[in-house]
Formats: structure tokens, C-alpha cells, sequence
């Protein structure tokens, strides 16, 4: 268990907060001096890691910056320039690394992410939309009292409501939310299958280095960061992707390809993803959905993929042993330790249920948002190496079959046994199912930087 000082890192770090609803506002800084006005008045409201002895609050606050808002705050030129140079650049500086071209371009995206207009990013997360409202109107106060900075956009998000009750569902309808990876952190117990496997095959949380500046990571080094370090100690970068989801042309695939393929539909649908849309890993229980399974968390993220070189079971290319190979990297698991990341966020817009009518224009998707200290050597390696190329899956040029830029030209190898309800399959002419509308990288201050910057007191030498 790692010494950390919970009350200077910000809340959704630490954890998952799993609360329904969510708006994110995306800000546009005004002068330096009105800026940091706008965080001194932010700052009591910011969620942080601190425990929540008294049960769940109503709802959360939680803050992050591009490096554009940075200069925009005034930052001194030493701290400005000692950013890595992805989070300087931007993610629509990085395009040709994420490959967010075609219909992932720029050009594509929404106008305020076009513009590039948004310096702040501020999430509030709620357990119902009125205590949402109440903590938006209390941040838009904040801003009107300061006129430090504007709102861009509201982004809503909301998880799936089905009967009534929020579930960890995504539009095409899989369960989501199981692997995020488990590192030394604050009395967190750590879940068998999310962190690093022993040469003796326990699963043992990762280095806080990982996840957090300031601390040893994997290699034990501490992670490259911005200077001074008390602006950059108990901070980290957060990656924000809004992925459309075409769904009526998901839909459309399923059922057309599973209508050839012995195995039938929701095996079809678990092979592109390796998991079964409840959840269960396919590699655990490949012949059926197992809801006990899904349900447990001692069991429902503990496997490797050591025993099925072949992709028999999973097959090579599903979307989490693209993402997350586990144990078959190789170097005895040292590589993939460097790439994991944290995911976070949240579907937006309405939930279509299976055999609702559906068009792919219908405003929904996921606001898919990632931690990590690194973000060029865990999330655009993830993107670039494992999501886009497949060489390292054994997958040629094929890229993943759910997210992959494939533009109608996509393939995608099912691997399959002797069984005949197992049989290898080709998919061919995988439309784009996951088109990029925007985002960002940002910087998520501790609370001590935040006070630097609210303050003016940033002083690199
Ligand atoms: C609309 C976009 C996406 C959808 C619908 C989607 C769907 C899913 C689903 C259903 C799972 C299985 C649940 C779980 O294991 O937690 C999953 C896991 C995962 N996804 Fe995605 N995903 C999306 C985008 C991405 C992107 C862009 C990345 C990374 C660049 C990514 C990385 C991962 C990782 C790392 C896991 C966990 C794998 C593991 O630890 O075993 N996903 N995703």
C-alpha cells in the first residue's frame, strides 16, 4: 500500500466513481489574472481522493487543462516548455500517431473541438440529473462572478438505463467497465486480473508511477514531468475521446455476417470483443455467456492468454487482448506493465434497444476518457501499436475490428478450433463502427498545483 496524500490528488484518479450522470464543461480561458480568479473559486469544490466515510456525496467536481489553457493561465515560459511534447502538441497535433484520419479527421469532428477553444475541463458527475443541474448552476455562478473563463459546451452523459436502472452497458450493447488496472494506491484491495502477474502467476497491483507524477513507475523511475515538481507531484494526464458509435451499422454486420457463422450471433458478437455482451471473458468460458462468472469479481477479470496461443478460445484480434494482451506479449508481461491505462467516462445520448429502430446519425456514443502519466508510451502506444496496427496481435494490417478507421475496407480473423461450432471465420468489408468527434489531452493537477496556479506562484527554478 502506497503512502499517498490523498487529499492533493483529485477523486477520479483514485477511483471509478460510478455514478450515472455526468456533464462535461469545456471552457474557454479569458485574460490570466480572471483565469486563475475562476480556480481559487473552484479549488473547495474539487473532488478529491479523501475516503467517503459518510456514504456517496449528491455529486463531484473535477478539473483538468490543454497545455493551450496553461498558457492561457499565465504559466512561466521554463514550466510550459518542460510538458512532454504529446500533451504539448494536442491530440489533433497528433493525428497521423492516433491515425484520426478519414472520417476520424479533424474536419469531422464538433465545432468546439475544431476550434480549439477548450482550455478547461471541468466534470461534474451526479447520482440524479437534479443534483447535476444544481452543481452545473453552482460552477456557471463561479464563472459569471470571475468572467474568468466561457462555456463552450456542455457535454451530457448518462450510463444505459435498462428498466429503469443504470447498467455498465455501452450502445452495442456490451457490458463495459471490468479491466482498469489496479496500482499501488491507498488501502485499495487490489482484484485478481488487474494488475501485473508474478513469475510465480499472482496478479500484484502496478507501480503508482504508473498512474501518478512524482512516483516510481514499472522501470523505478519516476515519469518524465513538468518542472517545478510541486506542480507536477500527485498530478497526471487524462485523454478525452468522444467516439460516436454507428450503431444501426453494428447491428447490420452482426447479423448479417453471424447469419454464416456456425457459432451464431452472441458468440459472433463475443469473438470481436472477448468478452460476451453480460460481460463474461471468452476466454474463461468460451462456449457460453456465464452470468455467476460475469458477476464475480474474484473470477470476472482474472485470465491470461498464455494456455490459447492460438486465439482458439479468444481470438487474437478482439478488441481486450488487442487492448490488453495480459500474458501474451511476452517478456514475461514487462512490456504490457509500460501500456495500461486507465479508462473512465461514460455513454451520452439514447439508449436504442435491440430491434429499436436505429440510424447511425442518432447522436450517441461514449466519452471515453483515459489516466495515465504517460501519454504517448500508454495510450497513443495502445492506440497506435495495438488499436490501429496489428503486427503485435499476429494480425498483419488488420486493425480492431470495433474501433479500428476502417472505412468499409476492414478484416477481421476469428480464429475457431476443430469444433464445429467453433470454425474459423473471415470478416471482410467491416464498415467504421467507432468515428472520432473530438478531444483532447489535458493535465489533472494535484491540489497543490491548483493553488500554484490560482495563486500565480508557479516558479520553475
Ligand atoms: C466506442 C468505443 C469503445 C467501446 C464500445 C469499447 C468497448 C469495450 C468493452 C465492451 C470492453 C470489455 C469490458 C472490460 O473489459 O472492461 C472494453 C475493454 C477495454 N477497452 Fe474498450 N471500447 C472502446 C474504446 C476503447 C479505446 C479507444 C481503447 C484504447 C485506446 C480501449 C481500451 C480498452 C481496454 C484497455 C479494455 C480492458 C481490457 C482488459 O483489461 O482486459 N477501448 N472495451
Amino acid at each position: 500500500m502506497a503512502n499517498l496524500n490523498v487529499a492533493d490528488i483529485q477523486g477520479f484518479v483514485l477511483r471509478g466513481y460510478n455514478f450515472p450522470f455526468a456533464r462535461y464543461l469545456l471552457l474557454e480561458l479569458d485574460g490570466p489574472q480572471a483565469g486563475r480568479d475562476f480556480i481559487g473559486q473552484v479549488i473547495p469544490h474539487i473532488t478529491t481522493g479523501q475516503r467517503w466515510d459518510n456514504g456517496k456525496p449528491q455529486s463531484t467536481v473535477n478539473i483538468g487543462f490543454t497545455h493551450k489553457g496553461l498558457v492561457r493561465l499565465g504559466l512561466p515560459d521554463a514550466t510550459l516548455l518542460s510538458f512532454p511534447v504529446e500533451f504539448f502538441q494536442g491530440m489533433k497535433g497528433r493525428k497521423e500517431i492516433l491515425c484520426d484520419t478519414g472520417r476520424n479527421a479533424c474536419e469531422n469532428w464538433d465545432e468546439v473541438w475544431r476550434k480549439d477553444v477548450v482550455h478547461v475541463w471541468l466534470g461534474v458527475n451526479a447520482l440524479t440529473p437534479a443534483a447535476l443541474d444544481d452543481r452545473c448552476a453552482q460552477m456557471e455562478r463561479i464563472l459569471q462572478q470571475t468572467g474568468g473563463a466561457r462555456l463552450q459546451q456542455a457535454q451530457d452523459a448518462k450510463a444505459v438505463f435498462i428498466d429503469g436502472k443504470a447498467t455498465s452497458k455501452e450502445h452495442f450493447g456490451y457490458t463495459d467497465g471490468f479491466g482498469n488496472p489496479d496500482f499501488d494506491g491507498p488501502e485499495r484491495h487490489s482484484q485478481p486480473g488487474q494488475g501485473k502477474l508474478t513469475k510465480e502467476g499472482n496478479w500484484v497491483p502496478l507501480a503508482t508511477g504508473e498512474f501518478i507524477l512524482g512516483y516510481p513507475d514499472e522501470a523505478g523511475e519516476l515519469p518524465v514531468a513538468p518542472v517545478p515538481h510541486l506542480l507536477s507531484n500527485n498530478g497526471t494526464f487524462m485523454v478525452y475521446r468522444k467516439l460516436h458509435e454507428n450503431v444501426a451499422a453494428f447491428r447490420g454486420y452482426v447479423d448479417e455476417q453471424s447469419s454464416q457463422y456456425a457459432g451464431g450471433k452472441e458468440k459472433f458478437a463475443a469473438k470481436m470483443v472477448g468478452r460476451w455482451r453480460d460481460g463474461t471473458p471468452l476466454e474463461s468460458s468460451p462456449d457460453a455467456a456465464d452470468p455467476a462468472l460475469a458477476a464475480d469479481p474474484q473470477r470476472n477479470v482474472k485470465f491470461t492468454y498464455g494456455h490459447d496461443p492460438d486465439g482458439a478460445r479468444c481470438p487474437l484480434g478482439a478488441h481486450i487482448r488487442r487492448a490488453n494482451p495480459r500474458d501474451s506479449a511476452g517478456f514475461n508481461g514487462q512490456l504490457v506493465n509500460r501500456r495500461r491505462i486507465t479508462r473512465r467516462g461514460l455513454p451520452y445520448g439514447e439508449y436504442a434497444p435491440e430491434g429499436a429502430p436505429v440510424r447511425d446519425e442518432d447522436e450517441r456514443g461514449v466519452i471515453f476518457m483515459v489516466l495515465n502519466a504517460s501519454i504517448f508510451r500508454q495510450f497513443e502506444f495502445v492506440h497506435q501499436q495495438w488499436i490501429e496496427y496489428g503486427n503485435d496481435a499476429h494480425q498483419g494490417s488488420d486493425k480492431d475490428a470495433l474501433l479500428g478507421n476502417h472505412d468499409g475496407k476492414g478484416r477481421f480473423l476469428i480464429q475457431g478450433s476443430t469444433d464445429p461450432l467453433n470454425p474459423p471465420f473471415v470478416c471482410a468489408r467491416l464498415p467504421q463502427f467507432v468515428e472520432l468527434r473530438g478531444g483532447d489531452y489535458f493535465f489533472v493537477p494535484s491540489l497543490t498545483a491548483l493553488r500554484l496556479i490560482a495563486g500565480n506562484s508557479v516558479d520553475p527554478r
